[in-house]
């Protein structure tokens, strides 16, 4: 029980490695705040959470919507009265060259990957710093280790990802809380369904999210005066 009387925020905990992540910390003992665009979605998970007598609720938050993501950090706040932990995970993965990428494609990218992080961590970081004390993990990806063709919009957002976590974790190690990325290879999730069939022999051979969810309950467990600024996950 690593996380008892933790509560842990998780973007895009509906699916693949978000889901993960919140079965793993719910274990661990932590409140774990499920939040995604689809509400249907995010309750089947809290269900399988609570059936296992473990602790979730579940919040409609789409991280391009400020005005929706103060909402409900107010509202999780006024329940819960804190945010211990916040994981940054939810995202899309547009995958195309530069000759063929559109602009909204592009646009749509940058929006929800990068944009979208700085906006949860932007609400969250005022009540970490009233507590002094706080772990941000910021899920990222190896591709921003190596690059491979056809990934310009998906790594741009990664890059920018990276340099945020990087730069958050400057201002804030100081400070008691702790930003870490973790950078996970190629994970066996839905996101990889629109380009990938899930019977390609290709999917056995990626990362589990379950090992990827292992990895970033140690990052949220590494306290700020460590000054952990990220961990790597190779397949
Ligand atoms: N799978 C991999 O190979 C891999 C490798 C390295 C890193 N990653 C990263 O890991 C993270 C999770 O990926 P995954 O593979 O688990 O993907 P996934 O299975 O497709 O899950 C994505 C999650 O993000 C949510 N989401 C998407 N857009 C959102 C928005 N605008 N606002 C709020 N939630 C949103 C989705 O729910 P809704 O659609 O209901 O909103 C869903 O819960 C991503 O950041 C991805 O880049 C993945």
């Amino acid at each position: 029980m690593q996380l008892k009387n933790k509560t842990a925020l998780i973007t895009g905990a509906s699916s693949g490695i978000g889901k993960e992540i919140a079965k793993k910390f719910a274990e661990e003992g932590a409140l774990v705040i499920l939040t995604a665009r689809h509400l249907d979605k995010l309750k089947q998970v809290q269900k399988e959470i609570e059936n296992n007598n473990y602790c979730a609720d579940s919040f409609e938050m789409d991280i391009t919507n400020r005005e929706q993501i103060k909402d409900t950090i107010e509202k999780i706040i006024k329940k819960y009265n804190k945010i211990d932990i916040l994981v940054n995970n939810a995202g899309i993965a547009i995958w195309n060259s530069i000759q063929d990428v559109s602009y909204k494609e592009f646009d749509d990218q940058i929006n929800i990957n990068l944009t979208g992080y700085f906006n949860c961590i932007k609400e969250v970081v005022p009540y970490m710093l009233k507590e002094k004390s706080g772990n941000i993990v910021n899920i990222i990806t190896s591709t921003v280790k190596k690059t491979k063709a056809g990934r310009v919009a998906y790594a741009a957002s990664k890059y920018g990802q990276a340099g945020l976590s990087n730069a958050v974790h400057e201002d804030l190690k100081d400070k008691g809380i702790s930003i870490i990325a973790v950078y996970p290879s190629k994970t066996n999730t839905p996101i990889h369904d629109r380009y990938i069939s899930k019977n390609d022999p290709q999917r056995e051979k990626m990362l589990k999210p379950e090992k990827v969810a292992e990895v970033v309950l140690k990052a949220a467990l590494i306290p700020a005066a460590k000054d952990v600024r990220e961990l790597v996950i190779d397949s």
